[in-house]
């Protein structure tokens, strides 16, 4: 490829992560990809050499070891790589924009899923590189006049006739951005509308049903747990970081959000403590959350269910790990899973640190490589990733959100396909409800996107879980599927 596009008067610069920024030859530089600073070093290297900014931008990082390699990623891989890429994009994110005036502004993204995303099972999948797949999307959705391409590559193909295909498709100059290459060729992903009929389920959760909810106290994925409690009345083992609440004081009961504030601003005063505002929205915010997360445990338990709940962070692998081993050793079964645990922390890509990435990021991806690992797949009938339109779509200030939900989408066609029981990436669109603020409700109305209701998110996730046929493992659940392609890239 370097030689294709060197013979044709572009200046090819190869970049490989090392320890520190250093340049190796003329056109090879070294650099700490986890460090801003040596990847700013190399920028500055880069623009006083060639005296332009950078024009496009190859991520061949998914290619490349330790990332490569077919199957299942090593604990931190997948943050690396992501990681990784975010700093890149971050760094020449302004370049490319200067570039995009004068017809450059490229960033390629590759990975190695089989050439088909992983959506055809059979084939080796490269996992660890998914997420880089939402972070080149998110690029294009906060930068839409950059050319972004996410191109997956069967990397059984040699090397010539890959650079080849990979110089046509830039020079096709077709606006796709998820592209499959492989020895049958160019492979495009469509999304198929659902024909909406009920499929006979086969599903039977009998008394004594262990069900893990992440998330599952709270939130959207709440209502999903009670939805299980009155359908099946199973063991529920609802997790979340929260502790436990007691039973709500007596002099805050019942109160509306505006009583909770009278009434804490008047006890800070008559105690003498300063009045912080914000502490007192956080105590507000930490009172209507118990209250919501003790009616969640008690609806499942008025619905038959038997209900466990641990305060536990499912970014702690360790402590997940234990959980699940716990599980098993007390119950001998686990039945279902629903891994609802997630949580935002928007940001344009110039803006976002990588602490925040790596907490939203890990939040789904650290947990979701402990329940592929532990899981006893002879006895699991559904395991169901809460992901989002974020990770098939790509959103602005969403990168790490994406990035982990796209990782999440590949995981379930991946074991989907390798185990006996149903697993499935729900990609929901905003619900009424859950982490939707007010804000974003507004936000969505003038957009134009409608919320899925809460009764008709939970009976979609009823049915998917429920269905006996083997479909896509990756379902895009939203109110406004035609207007989020319409907003975004041609697919
Ligand atoms: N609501 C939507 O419109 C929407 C759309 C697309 C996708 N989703 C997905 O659906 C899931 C639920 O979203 P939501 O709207 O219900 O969000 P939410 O109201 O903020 O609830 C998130 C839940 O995850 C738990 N959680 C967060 N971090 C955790 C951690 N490290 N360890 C254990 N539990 C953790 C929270 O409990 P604690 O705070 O107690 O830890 C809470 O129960 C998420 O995965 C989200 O990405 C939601």
């Amino acid at each position: 490829m370097a030689a294709a596009l060197s013979a044709d008067d572009y200046r090819v610069r190869f970049v490989v992560p090392g320890p520190a920024m250093r340049r190796v030859q003329t056109d090879r530089y070294e650099a700490d990809l986890e460090s801003p600073e040596s990847l700013a070093e190399l920028h500055r290297l880069l623009v006083a050499a060639d005296d332009a900014p950078v024009g496009a931008v190859f991520n061949f990082l998914g290619l490349s070891e330790p990332f490569c390699h077919a199957g299942w990623p090593a604990a931190d891989a997948p943050l690396a790589v992501s990681l990784w890429t975010f700093n890149v994009v971050k760094e020449f994110e302004s370049d490319l924009r200067t570039s995009a005036e004068e017809g450059g502004g490229w960033f390629i993204n590759l990975t190695s899923l089989g050439g088909k995303f992983g959506v055809d099972s059979e084939r080796k999948a490269a996992l660890t590189a998914a997420p880089t797949i939402g972070i080149a999307k998110t690029l294009l959705r906060e930068n839409p006049k950059l050319v972004v391409k996410s191109i997956d590559v069967d990397a059984g193909l040699a090397p010539a006739s890959l650079a080849a295909q990979l110089l046509a498709e830039l020079a096709a100059g077709d606006p796709l951005v998820e592209v499959g290459l492989s020895r049958q060729g160019r492979w495009q992903l469509k999304l198929e509308k659902d024909p909406v009929q009920h499929d006979a389920s086969d599903l039977v959760l009998e008394p004594g049903s262990v069900v893990l909810v992440t998330g599952g106290a709270y939130g959207v994925t709440a209502d999903v747990a009670k939805a299980l409690a009155e359908r099946w009345q199973p063991r529920l083992v609802l997790v979340g970081r929260s502790p436990l609440p007691g039973p709500e004081p007596s002099e805050v009961a019942g109160k509306t959000p505006a009583e909770l504030r009278r009434h804490l601003l008047a006890a800070a005063k008559s105690s003498g403590q300063r009045v912080v505002p914000a502490d007192i929205e956080r105590q507000i915010a930490r009172l209507l959350k118990d209250r919501q997360i003790r009616a969640n445990v008690e609806a499942c338990r008025a619905a038959g269910a038997e209900v466990e709940y641990l305060a536990l962070d499912v970014r702690d692998a360790g402590a997940l790990s234990g959980l699940l081993d716990d599980l098993y050793a007390r119950y001998g079964r686990i039945d279902g899973v629903v891994h609802g645990a997630g949580i935002v922390e928007d940001k344009r890509i110039r803006d976002k640190t990588a602490d925040s990435f790596a907490n939203v990021f890990r939040t789904k991806v650290t947990s979701a490589t402990v329940l592929a690992e532990k899981l006893r797949p002879e006895g699991l009938k559904f395991l169901v990733f809460f992901s989002s339109v974020s990770g098939r779509f790509g959103n602005a200030g969403q990168v790490d959100y994406s990035a982990a939900n796209e990782f999440l989408n590949k995981l379930a066609n991946y074991l989907d396909a390798r185990w006996p029981g149903k697993v499935v990436a729900m990609n929901w669109g905003p619900w009424d409800g859950g982490m939707v603020t007010d804000e974003l409700r507004r936000m969505y109305a003038t957009v134009g996107f409608d919320m899925i209701p809460i009764d008709v998110g939970v009976q979609y996730f009823t049915r998917e879980i429920e269905r006996s046929r083997r479909r896509s493992a990756e379902v895009v659940v939203s109110g406004s599927v035609e207007r989020m392609l319409a907003m975004g890239h041609a697919e």
